[in-house]
């Protein structure tokens, strides 16, 4: 007989409640892992919505990333033990009591970091390593504009951007925001709801640009991303919150300035191409947090009741960083 376990579903008026559903079976190369803390996305909230498509083969539960300690391995799986304490990037299915990751997948927990912390880490430094670092090639003495810069992505990103040693300009939308990425190692912060991004990069670096974009918005503001490049300029297009249309698009200016324009999305990535990725970011980027060089920036953890209060924060706009939820533990 199956047994069950609790998980996060969707109600008729798309609230979140903890149901029971039928707990995961470990195949030969994976791993089933108890998990003690997922993190909210903003794909969470279209997918709870409807409007984002679950890959073919995804867990149809919510939950892009989570960490927790394995409780059981498949017979092939020589590298891990029941106990240890792993994160993973999930296709789906992180807010859950039990979740089932290829062992290729796992990242080990450094004893530095607590499970909450780990839980707010795959999606968004996976996703700034891969689009800063792996796609936009982002090098020491380069200036880089991050938007949404008070985001989990974003925060993630300043403190790569940071760490390789580049120049970081940011926007955020509040004053709190603002004092939060300057908090973080961002060189010039924009509160771009007051003052014209354009402008102020554009005057700040005497005309010449930044060498790399990382934009999540996309329509609102491609017309000045392309003019705050600088020649030869990259950008790489990760999200589309400020529309994915654009009416009338003069491509001559990306023309002119040899601009490379790069789409990423990391959940649709192949299998193999994300466990490159994480063994890359494992090797580079992991002993940062174990010698405390980088934090994972949290703005709040929530318990599993309080699942329903964490997307409203995100929905609002109001979090700076990671939104963490408890899961609910086993009896
Ligand atoms: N392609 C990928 O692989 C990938 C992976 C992860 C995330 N993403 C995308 O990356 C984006 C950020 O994700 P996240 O989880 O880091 O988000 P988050 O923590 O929820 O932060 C998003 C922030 O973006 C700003 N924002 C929202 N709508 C905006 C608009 N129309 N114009 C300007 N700013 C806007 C808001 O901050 P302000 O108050 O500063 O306006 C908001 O708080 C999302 O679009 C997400 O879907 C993509």
């Amino acid at each position: 007989m199956s047994q069950m376990m609790k998980a996060c579903l969707v109600d008729e008026s798309n609230n979140l409640y903890w149901g029971e559903v039928e707990k995961p079976a470990c195949g030969s190369d994976e791993l089933l892992v108890r998990v003690h803390a997922t993190a909210v996305n903003r794909a969470d909230l279209q997918q709870k919505e409807g409007t984002y498509p679950v890959p073919p083969g995804a867990s149809p539960i919510l939950g892009l990333e989570m960490a927790g300690t394995i409780e059981e391995k498949g017979e092939l799986v020589t590298d891990w033990n029941i106990g240890d304490r792993v994160m993973a990037l999930l296709s789906g299915g992180g807010y859950a009591q039990y979740v089932v990751i290829k062992a290729d997948t796992a990242i080990r927990v450094p004893e530095e970091l607590h499970l909450e912390q780990a839980a707010s880490i795959p999606e968004v430094y996976l996703t700034s390593y891969l689009n800063m670092i792996q796609l936009g090639g982002l090098s020491s003495g380069e200036r880089v504009l991050i938007h949404a810069a008070a985001s989990g992505v974003g925060t993630a990103s300043i403190q790569l951007a940071k760490t390789v040693g580049a120049q970081v300009y940011a926007t955020a939308g509040s004053n709190e925001k603002i004092e939060a990425v300057k908090e973080l190692g961002a060189d010039l912060a924009i509160a771009y709801k007051e003052q014209s991004f354009r402008d102020i990069v554009l005057k700040e670096t005497g005309g010449h640009g930044v060498e790399l974009v990382l934009d999540p918005i996309g329509a609102a503001y491609w017309q000045d991303n392309m003019e705050v490049l600088a020649l030869d300029g990259r950008m790489v297009l990760y999200g589309t919150m400020g529309g994915s249309k654009i009416d009338q698009v003069d491509l001559m200016p990306a023309m002119l300035k040899r601009i490379h324009l790069i789409a990423s999305t990391l959940r649709g990535l192949p299998h193999e191409r994300k466990v490159a990725l994480k063994n890359e970011f494992e090797e580079r980027v992991m002993p940062k947090f174990r010698s405390g060089e980088m934090i994972p920036v949290i703005d709040s953890v929530y318990e599993p009741f309080e699942v329903n209060e964490a997307h409203a924060r995100m929905k609002s706009n109001q979090n700076i960083g990671k939104l963490v939820v408890r899961v609910p533990s086993p009896k």
